[in-house]
């Protein structure tokens, strides 16, 4: 369904302009040596810009908060002056923390007040299609504190006992039933005053927002994930990445 025909979700936050806050401060070590992983290029355009216009093709979204490398903020800052956005959408950019969960918070501590939902994006999943985002935010203005895209899983599991030594074998000691396990995916979507809430409360390491929310005793929910919304963390992935963007460009002209 396109944007314009979507009926307008019922509840108080229907109208809720949404902020999205892209984490793009990490070094990227998995995808081998160079430039911080966001600003690698996918078709000759930086992983980031991608990020940043994939939540930009949501019409709700009003404003990006881009989380940068602390060494490379002013070159973030040049690159998205240099790419078009679309003109509804405001972009700030703040210097990036020492992991995710710093980062993000960073982010979430530049929202300026008037945006009651906040997606929480990673610059390394740079195709995600604007259905996935669309069904996030109409999952939190439906009334849901907290929101993540997921897939199931097409590999079985196994819980380990891990290795001291990389490579050595791992006993394993569980095989969780792979029907009831989901992954999850970005952007994931959340009541703004939860998700700050969430920063605030929750000290231990976590690998994504919805966990801390979780934490909290606040209700999590999923929506269908989509293939396309994978994230960029080692060489192959990147092969696959030019690979959608290729298909792109020939079906749709993008
Ligand atoms: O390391 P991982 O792949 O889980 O990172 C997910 C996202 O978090 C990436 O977009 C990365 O740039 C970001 N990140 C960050 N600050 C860090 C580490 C990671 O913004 N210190």
């Amino acid at each position: 369904m396109s944007d314009e025909s979507r009926p307008p979700a019922a509840g108080a936050r229907s109208e809720a302009p949404v902020a999205a806050v892209i984490p793009a401060a990490g070094r990227g070590v998995r995808l081998g040596p160079g430039a911080p992983k966001a600003l690698r290029t996918l078709g000759g355009t930086p992983m980031l810009i991608h990020a940043v216009r994939a939540l930009a093709a949501s019409r709700a979204v009003r404003l990006v908060v881009v989380v940068a490398p602390p060494e490379g903020t002013a070159e973030v800052k040049s690159l998205l002056d240099a790419h078009a956005l679309p003109e509804r959408t405001d972009v700030l950019v703040v210097p990036g923390g020492s992991s995710r969960q710093e980062s993000v918070r960073l982010g979430l501590d530049a929202l300026p007040p008037g945006h009651d939902i906040v997606l929480v994006h990673d610059a390394a999943r740079p195709l995600v299609p604007v259905d996935t985002v669309d069904a996030v935010i109409e999952a939190v203005r439906a009334g849901a504190p907290a929101v993540v895209p997921a897939l199931p899983l097409a590999d079985t599991v196994k819980q380990v006992e891990p290795a001291a030594a990389p490579g050595a074998p791992e006993p394993v000691v569980a095989t969780p039933d792979r029907s009831l396990l989901r992954a999850v995916q970005t952007p994931q979507g959340f009541d703004r005053a939860t998700l700050v809430r969430a920063h605030e409360t929750v000290t231990t390491d976590v690998t994504d927002d919805a966990s801390m929310v979780e934490q909290l005793g606040e209700r999590v929910v999923t929506v269908p994930g989509h293939e396309e919304a994978f994230k960029v963390t080692r060489p192959l992935d990147l092969v696959l990445a030019e690979a959608v963007l290729a298909r792109r460009r020939l079906t749709d002209g993008f």
